[in-house]
């Protein structure tokens, strides 16, 4: 069998045009964004769609992020209201998706957000991302390239760690967040369906208006915050400020004793680290074999939201 890793693409001007190439094809490659590596495929095309959400096995209820190199593009396929403006002059290209109406005459093919009327639409800020996007005349479903549950990827190996042999993945480097954006609902009541590095303070800040955490919103909620998700698949307990030597214990700052089991988070008490190093810990610690994961208390503030949102969902 051939080396996994040599499906890993460096990312140069003859690459480029590759890339472009199967991307015109209604191929799918791993890419980097700035928040975790994404398998991207062409929005309309349904080949492509399908591709990804096989490859992921996904299930086809919960829909697809829709990627963009700018405004132009993306007011072809969606309405962008006032509260939509505002927010991307301040916080566009980056880590946050917007859930927006779709126009009718959408070329956005209805499978990749799961026949809804709404579109999640992002605007990655990550150079590769960006020159791939401004290159193609179509923008990029891109769900995080990991097999459905499992733990989202930050690295190009990790990527192919995934998926194997089936696919290539153009390396970007470590995620410089390493969590996935902030999902915000404009469609009737503002709200956050998936915490990020993005908080809803900011939100408020921009927009100077009450934002809810609707995660447990019956109404509208984002499909994919549903079930165990960004998961090692290893038992894991919350909260804890002790861990039995035989598990593996992931710590936040100074005050827990260095062990062989404890891997953390941030020394430094620093959040933004604490989101960088999550998913990588968990790597680690599924390749260590750990038979559970106690984790210490993470402070909710700032990030912090995000990190224990995903923690919680990796416990369940
Ligand atoms: O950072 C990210 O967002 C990464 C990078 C690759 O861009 N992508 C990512 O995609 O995390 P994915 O598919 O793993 O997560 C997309 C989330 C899911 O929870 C999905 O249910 C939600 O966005 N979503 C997408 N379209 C939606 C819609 N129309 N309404 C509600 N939720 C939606
Ligand atoms: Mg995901």
């Amino acid at each position: 069998m051939r080396n996994i890793y040599s499906n890993i693409i460096k990312f140069n001007l003859s690459n480029l045009t590759k890339i472009i190439d199967i991307l015109k094809k209604d191929g799918i490659l791993g890419l980097p964004t700035e928040t975790v590596y994404g398998l991207a495929g062409n929005a309309y095309s349904e080949k492509a769609i399908n591709k990804i959400y096989n490859s992921k096995r996904r299930v086809k209820k919960n829909p697809l992020i829709v990627h963009y190199y700018d405004l132009k593009q993306a007011s072809k396929d969606v309405i962008l209201d006032q509260n939509f403006l505002k927010i991307y002059k301040k916080l566009s290209p980056g880590p946050l998706t917007y859930i927006v109406k779709k126009k009718t005459g959408s070329k956005i093919k209805p499978m990749a957000s799961a026949n809804l009327k709404t579109v999640g639409i992002r605007f990655p800020n990550n150079k590769i991302i960006r020159k791939i996007l401004k290159k193609l005349d179509f923008p990029l479903v891109m769900p995080s390239a990991n097999i459905s549950a499992s733990i989202s990827p930050i690295s190009s190996r990790d990527v192919v760690e995934e998926f194997k042999n089936k696919i290539k993945v153009v390396d970007g480097g470590l995620s410089k967040i390493g969590i996935e954006s902030t999902v915000l609902n404009l469609v009737g009541n503002i709200s956050i369906l998936r915490p990020g590095l993005i908080t809803p303070e900011q939100i408020k800040n921009i927009l100077r208006k009450k934002i809810n955490f609707s995660t447990n919103n019956k109404i509208i909620k984002s499909p994919g915050t549903l079930k165990k998700h960004y998961s090692p698949n290893i038992k894991m307990l919350l909260n804890k400020k002790k861990c039995p030597e035989q598990y593996a214990f992931i710590t936040f700052g100074s005050k827990y004793p260095v062990t062989r089991n404890s891997f953390n988070l941030s020394k430094k008490s620093n959040l933004n680290e604490a989101a960088k190093n999550l998913y990588k810990l968990f790597r680690i610690i599924k390749k260590k074999k750990y038979k559970k994961i106690y984790v210490a208390p993470i402070p909710k503030n700032g990030v912090g939201y995000a990190i224990n949102d995903r923690l919680k969902h990796a416990a369940r």
